[in-house]
């Protein structure tokens, strides 16, 4: 199964869509760089959760807060004081550090050396800001985005004049000092993570982290993860963040084991009291029904982008032994298919001439690829037989082909495939904007290329 996480690393770096960070002076603290496919299936991935929790749902508004905060608000938070601490063990013979809780036994897995007994390491990234480095200048990147929404909770329910229950969204980068980054995207030192919180009445926090599980676990079905491979783990109270009172890790079936790719976590009133507490403003909410001032609670969901990616690439990598086709020439071949969901495949449209020594096949695919350009993110290949091309694009995930032949010369129609099925459609070239535009929101291919004669 591990080889199948060799075959992604490849398969991801081969064709753009990760490539190892600072690779040419030989990488940097195990970071990635999103390649061009990549960086386009990431903002699928984001443009789908921002669309879900601002469109889909009522009441809930977006915030992009700055990285550098203030340094108290990670006093306040608990991140510097109670919680935010790995325990590290180091290899006395080899001198590596481990996360202890990655160790089955106290022995070094790199060389089988004994390990130190465990010391807190805290996982906060320091800097400097200004140009004197010392202890008055000292600031932390952050490390989960959430901070950025509580300092700014009054901010926004006073411009939004929000009553509670509402929620408050945010995308952007996180940085953690990780002892033991691995597996790939998995565990890295910078990553991105998408959070909501919803603020509520503190009566209603379980109702809401209920209904908030429910739907965070039904994004990534509709979004093609199977049920198998998907699990909701009620984290029991030793094992949970320091500030929450209840935590359902949604886990992802790895090819290493069952990852965690979102944590879903009632944070009671924990992050507000303790801001007002060190912030000396009062971030209680004045309740108009009950007339009552209370701290409201807080259910958050938040989501790893890169281990989301991750998990739906792995979930939709297939590989067809034989071919698709089952030509005799592919008769041995393993090839690969890649299912992406529509919304968060890179590239939608491929546009292929059927062969590249004919200029005015050439000539007609580059005007069909002008057309497209401006509606969806699209590839041009000239480059190999068709059938390979097709198969270049199965690889990458790109939702519909279409291939420019001699036909199209005579009536202007050009042949949209379906990467999933391999079916066929004819399509004028007036209508192929429409035409994908319907297929990418969710038309039957078949049924559609009926239709529309
Ligand atoms: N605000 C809550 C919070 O940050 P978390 O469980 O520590 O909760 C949430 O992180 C999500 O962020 C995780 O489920 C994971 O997807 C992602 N994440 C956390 N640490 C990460 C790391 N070192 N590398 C990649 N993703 C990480």
């Amino acid at each position: 199964m591990q080889d199948k996480i060799s075959k992604i690393v490849s398969l991801a770096k081969r064709r753009g869509f990760i490539f190892p960070s600072s690779e040419i002076y030989g990488g940097f603290g195990s970071g990635y760089d999103f390649g061009p496919l990549g960086v386009e299936m990431k903002r699928n991935i984001k443009q789908v959760w921002w669309q879900e929790m601002i469109n889909n749902h009522d009441d809930i508004v977006g915030l992009d807060a700055a990285i550098l905060m203030n340094p108290k608000v990670w006093q306040a938070s608990g991140h510097l004081t109670v919680g935010f601490a790995d325990e590290l063990v180091e290899c006395g013979e080899c001198k590596k550090r481990f996360k202890k809780e990655d160790l089955k036994k106290n022995v070094c897995p790199e060389c089988g050396g004994r390990v130190s007994q465990p010391r807190k390491f805290n996982l906060m990234m320091k800097t400097f800001v200004g140009a004197v480095e010392d202890e008055a200048s000292i600031a932390y990147l952050r490390a989960e985005t959430c901070q950025g929404i509580y300092v700014n909770f009054e901010n926004v329910r006073q411009a939004m004049r929000k009553k509670l229950p509402f929620g408050i969204c945010q995308i952007g980068k996180s940085f953690r000092n990780e002892i033991n980054p691995k597996n790939f995207i998995f565990r890295t030192r910078e990553f991105e993570q998408m959070e909501m919180q919803w603020f509520c009445q503190p009566k209603d926090a379980n109702k809401w982290f209920d209904f908030w599980k429910k739907e965070r676990i039904n994004w990534y079905l509709d979004l093609g993860i199977k049920e198998k491979d998907l699990r909701a783990i009620e984290v029991p109270e030793k094992d949970r963040a320091h500030y929450a009172q209840r935590q359902v890790d949604i886990e992802y079936h790895f090819p290493f084991g069952w990852g965690e790719i979102e944590g879903i976590h009632n944070r009671g009133d924990w992050d507000l009291s303790n801001h007002s507490k060190y912030s000396g403003q009062d971030l209680k909410y004045f309740d108009e029904e009950t007339k009552q001032k209370y701290f409201p609670h807080i259910i958050e969901t938040s989501v790893g982008v890169e281990r989301s990616l991750f998990a739906f690439l792995i979930d939709s990598y297939e590989e067809v032994l034989g071919g698709r086709t089952k030509t005799t020439k592919a008769k041995r071949k393993v090839e690969i298919l890649l299912k992406l969901d529509k919304k968060i495949a890179p590239i939608k449209i491929a546009v292929l001439p059927l062969v590249r020594n004919k200029p005015e096949l050439v000539k007609k695919a580059k005007e069909v690829y002008q057309l497209l350009k401006p509606h969806f993110i699209c590839q041009y290949d000239e480059l190999g037989s068709i059938g390979k091309r097709y198969r270049r694009q199965d690889e990458i995930a790109t939702v519909v082909s279409v291939a420019v032949d001699f036909q199209t010369l005579k009536d202007d129609t050009v042949t949209c495939r379906d990467r999933d099925t391999m079916a066929q459609i004819r399509v004028k070239t007036s209508k192929l904007v429409e035409v994908i535009q319907r297929i990418l929101e969710g038309e039957k291919f078949l049924k559609l290329g009926k239709s529309i004669k």
